[in-house]
């Protein structure tokens, strides 16, 4: 910034001083100092733009999302480990790997609006994943009802994320961060993709399984 507002300087110093020397230089001088106005009214309205209360509100959602998808990690990986069927125990893991995805993404997004990827503790995500560890101690090991209950944690989550990206997508596509936007509805995608599996799969025989147990 401060490079921009010297070259601004040495323009107007050669802009005064070549006036007289003729028309056509005159012109060429005026115009890059068209164009190094350009430049400074961009770096004013990115400094205008960093410190909008929404722009603010938008870096903080960015650090709640990013601290809830490092948390989700450890906790599909507990998830994983508890679930009876081998088809749950896939998708959990497969969902980790998506999540490694996710945090990957969000990182290029901190680098795209010009922030620097931070945790901000999410009070939310904790509770829910602390739900989730509650459903494992009061199911039974190895039965079809931990398995259904595993299903409503991880959706749980899902929704979590799907409000938390579906709103984030909104604000970047709003303030013009046309790359970020994109971004952030490609996982918005795939956290309802998982979701509607989650769904598939206690449909399909979890749920009619767990109710015939005792
Ligand atoms: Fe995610
Ligand atoms: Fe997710």
């Amino acid at each position: 910034m401060a490079t921009k507002t010297s070259d601004t300087k040495d323009n107007n110093t050669t802009s005064s001083t070549t006036t007289s020397t003729g028309a056509a230089i005159g012109t060429a001088t005026s115009t890059s100092a068209k164009k190094t106005t350009a430049v400074d009214n961009a770096t004013v309205k990115e400094s205008d733009m960093k410190s909008s209360p929404l722009h603010k509100f938008f870096v903080s959602s960015l650090k709640d999302i990013y601290y809830a998808e490092n948390a989700i990690i450890d906790a599909l990986e507990k998830m994983q480990d508890a679930a009876t069927t081998e088809e749950l125990k896939e998708a959990f893991e497969d969902h980790q790997l998506q999540t490694k995805k996710h945090i990957s993404r969000l990182e290029k997004v901190f680098k795209l609006i010009d922030e620097t990827p931070e945790k901000k503790e999410c009070e939310a995500i904790k509770g829910i994943i602390k739900e989730g560890e509650e459903v494992i101690k009061s199911t039974e090991e190895g039965s079809m009802t931990r398995d259904a209950a595993l299903i409503i944690a991880a959706q749980k989550v899902e929704h979590y994320e799907i409000a938390s990206y579906g709103g984030l997508a909104q604000l970047a596509i709003t303030m013009g961060h046309d790359k970020a936007a994109d971004l952030l509805e490609r996982t918005l995608q795939e956290e309802e993709d998982t979701d509607y599996e989650l769904t598939e799969i206690a449909e399909t025989y979890i749920n009619f399984d767990a109710e015939q147990e005792d």
